[in-house]
């Protein structure tokens, strides 16, 4: 069985060299203009998986990229985080133009991208020596992030030890001990069990309340959206596009959210959204 996620709060965690809350909330941190992406397999069809997205997202703010499957919410979170060339558009991160990947976003990817040869301390700990943190201070925050996503006492095992949630873990407290100020995650919570994943979404909108980083989050399930997110883009099917953007507006502090009227009308509201855009990427997508 998994661990428990331990709910005590980490005083050392509060925001980085972005202060706390209460700094002006309304910068763009991320601006995506007018942004297209078409994949050109060395043998088939191109396939365009995104057109004309424009979005912007504010320091802080918590949007959910939701579609369904194909869409191209990964790749617009690729793109986001450099690991493909933007083409057609402009990304700007605080102002700045996406070059490749970088120390402010952190991604963490659906599939949990450890290293199998490495411990979970060796793990958390490497991404700390990229960033050049002073050894002793590395394994100190390590440990600090394995306690925070409840893995303490498997700071030795590997990978291939761990169960799914706990390998998701570790790549969680992997990407936030470095600090990013933008954290992208896509569909981090995609493979796990029902129980655990509701309890790391609890967990990630803790950890995003103290921290306040601005999050991206892609899903294609609904209730994580609305439960997640201040705001909400829906996708259409591919080429992706932006078909609505809502604002949540929810109390997520609030015990009872799961099961309260206004929460459930909201998640009626975007599913049906969502709906015609997952029947036709069932029937193919787009064009
Ligand atoms: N490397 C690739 N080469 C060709 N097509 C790709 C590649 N990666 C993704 N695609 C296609 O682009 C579309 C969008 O993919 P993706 O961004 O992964 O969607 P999502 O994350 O919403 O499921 C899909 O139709 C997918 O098949
Ligand atoms: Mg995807």
């Amino acid at each position: 069985m998994a661990a428990a996620i331990k709910t005590r709060s980490i005083e050392a965690f509060g925001g980085g060299e972005r202060g706390q809350a209460g700094a002006a909330p309304e910068r763009t941190e991320i601006a995506i203009r007018g942004v297209g992406h078409t994949y050109r397999p060395a043998r088939g069809r191109p396939v365009k998986a995104l057109e004309t997205i424009s979005l912007e997202v504010k320091e802080r703010e918590f949007v959910a990229l939701l579609g369904p499957s194909g869409c191209g919410k990964s790749t617009l979170l690729y793109l986001i985080g450099g690991f493909l060339p933007v083409e057609e558009g402009k990304i700007l991160i605080d102002g700045q133009p996406v070059a490749g990947p970088g120390p402010d976003r952190g991604i963490v990817f659906q599939h949990f991208a450890l290293f199998p040869w490495k411990t979970v301390l060796k793990n958390v700990v490497y991404g700390l020596e990229k960033k050049g943190v002073a050894r002793e201070e590395r394994v100190r925050r390590a440990r600090e992030f394995i306690d925070l996503v409840g893995l303490s006492g498997f700071e030795d095992s590997y990978p291939s030890q761990l169960s799914g949630g706990m390998k998701q873990r570790a790549a969680i407290a992997r990407t936030l001990a470095i600090d990013p100020a933008i954290l992208l995650m896509d569909e981090p919570f995609g493979s796990l069990d029902a129980q655990t994943r509701s309890l790391m979404q609890s967990e990630l909108l803790r950890i995003w309340q103290r921290s306040r980083k601005t999050v991206v989050f892609v899903t294609h399930d609904v209730q994580e959206a609305v439960y997640l997110a201040e705001r909400i883009v829906v996708m259409s099917a591919r080429p992706g596009r932006v078909k609505e953007i809502l604002s949540v507006g929810l109390d997520r502090n609030d015990p009872g959210l799961l099961r309260s009227r206004p929460f459930a009308e909201m998640v009626d509201h975007v599913w049906s959204l969502v709906r015609s855009e997952a029947i036709r990427a069932e029937r193919g997508g787009g064009t």
